[in-house]
């Protein structure tokens, strides 16, 4: 099976959200929304990958794909959770009412039907598909917990007193909610409450999650229709800072939002604790175009949340860190996995990274895509973050389609997509630059 290093992508055809993470007896596994079939959305498989260290991947090949009524038209986004050493799935399925007459893997006018599933395994690599499975909340009814067609994508975790899960959903199809659940054997579930922040934020939340962190909670939540003035690009992940009472599922969201990323690439992250209980989170990095090798869809480094001062902070998780220790003194001398450029920018200062050029301007971070990404319509080029509190120092990693930028530690960070970058980095600035590469 395909190995990865650093950055895990598409093994080919298409991918889309990171599902089921989790670190489970000695590995991290990390399933994804697939389409097997070709470089596009069509039914949804889940794809997975495994890794001992978050830095080497492996590709295991198909773990669940459509077998029942409930998602013979896909397998949509869930989490994973492990209980009495056994690995369970929770996921959504997906039936078509009404197909699209031109393509057998597309609904027609959103006529659909989402249940939520559960799948288990006993060593977390095969899953019985065709007896393994079972519906445990049924597609709802009742339009005044939520959407009989826009609810999906369980995030499942050990509360303080049992099970909690939490689910996106959309209020009549006009603002974005998270519902929440809760059970004592993961099999039986029952609605405790809703969450939502009004038409501002949104008109479908999709991949909601929610974890507690030593500084807060942290709700993250991918909202559909959340910039109005981009018809290509109108979905982003936002995060607030959360308190959940888990007796009632009342949950409480900060009036003020971050993005998760200010590259607006990322979308649909998920987190799991890793090996050391650090919240980590993987996200899908959204590419307008397949590569040259037929793949479409990466995910970015994982990151670790952390709440300080109020602030939700994405650093780079430190195994990513440690993997790129090979000192280099030319950007050309890096390994098929890229390189790291650690360097601080003054007021005014930039560097071009093979053509993606980065700058400090009135104490913001702005980037600027437009000579190595393909012109597409409505695409952003250009980034920015608010105004940093902490200097400008930047760790950046240079892979062929994606360069992510963590400002003072994870205070900001810019991920883009990228295409055609050369191997090269130019600076004009006046401190040092470190280039460190990876072993292949
Ligand atoms: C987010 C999403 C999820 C859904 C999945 C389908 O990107 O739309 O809400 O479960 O992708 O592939």
């Amino acid at each position: 099976m395909k190995r990865q290093k650093l950055h895990l992508k598409a093994p080919d055809n298409w991918v889309n959200d990171p599902n089921g993470f989790i670190y489970y007896k000695g590995y991290y596994h990390l399933f994804y929304q697939y389409f097997p079939y070709a470089p596009r959305w069509g039914t949804m498989h889940w794809g997975h990958a495994v890794s001992k260290d978050l830095v080497s991947w492996e590709h295991k090949g198909l773990a669940l794909y459509p077998t029942l009524k409930e998602d013979r038209n896909g397998c949509f986004s869930g989490s994973a959770v492990e209980d009495g050493g056994k690995m369970y799935l929770v996921y959504t399925g997906v039936r078509y009412e009404a197909v699209n007459p031109d393509d057998p893997h597309l609904c027609l006018d959103d006529q659909f039907e989402a249940s939520q599933l559960m799948i288990s395994s006993e060593n977390g690599l095969t899953f019985d598909n065709e007896n393994g499975k079972e519906v445990i909340i049924p597609a709802l009814q009742d339009p005044e917990i939520g959407d009989r067609t826009h609810t999906r994508d369980p995030k499942v975790w050990k509360g303080r007193n049992g099970w909690m899960l939490i689910l996106g959903s959309t209020v009549h199809g006009k603002y974005g909610e998270a519902l929440l659940y809760h059970s004592t054997d993961l099999h039986n579930w029952k609605y405790l409450n809703k969450v939502s922040k009004g038409p501002r934020y949104g008109w479908m939340w999709e991949c909601p999650d929610y974890f507690e962190t030593e500084g807060g909670g942290v709700f993250l939540v991918s909202a559909m229709g959340f910039s109005k003035n981009n018809e290509n690009e109108k979905n982003h992940a936002i995060c607030f800072r959360a308190a959940l009472r888990q007796e009632d599922g009342q949950m409480e969201l900060s009036d003020d939002y971050q993005f998760l990323d200010y590259g607006m690439d990322l979308y649909a992250p998920q987190t799991t604790p890793d090996a050391e209980g650090r919240r980590t989170m993987i996200a899908w990095v959204r590419m307008p175009k397949v590569t040259e090798e037929g793949w479409i869809g990466m995910f970015c480094s994982p990151r670790v949340v952390e709440i300080k001062r109020g602030h939700i902070y994405f650093r780079l998780h430190p195994e990513i860190r440690k993997a790129y220790s090979r000192k280099i003194t030319d950007a050309g001398e890096a390994s098929e996995n890229g390189y790291m450029a650690r360097f601080s920018l003054e007021n005014g200062e930039s560097v071009d990274i093979g053509g993606y050029v980065i700058k400090r301007e009135d104490n913001r971070l702005i980037t600027d895509r437009t000579a190595v990404f393909p012109n597409f319509e409505g695409a952003h080029l250009k980034s920015e973050t608010p105004e940093l509190k902490e200097g400008c120092r930047l760790e950046v990693l240079v892979d062929k389609n994606l360069i992510e930028i963590f400002v003072n530690d994870g205070e900001y960070v810019v991920s883009s997509a990228v295409y055609g970058l050369k191997n090269r980095f130019i600076h004009r600035i006046q401190g040092s630059v470190e280039l460190y590469t990876s072993e292949s």
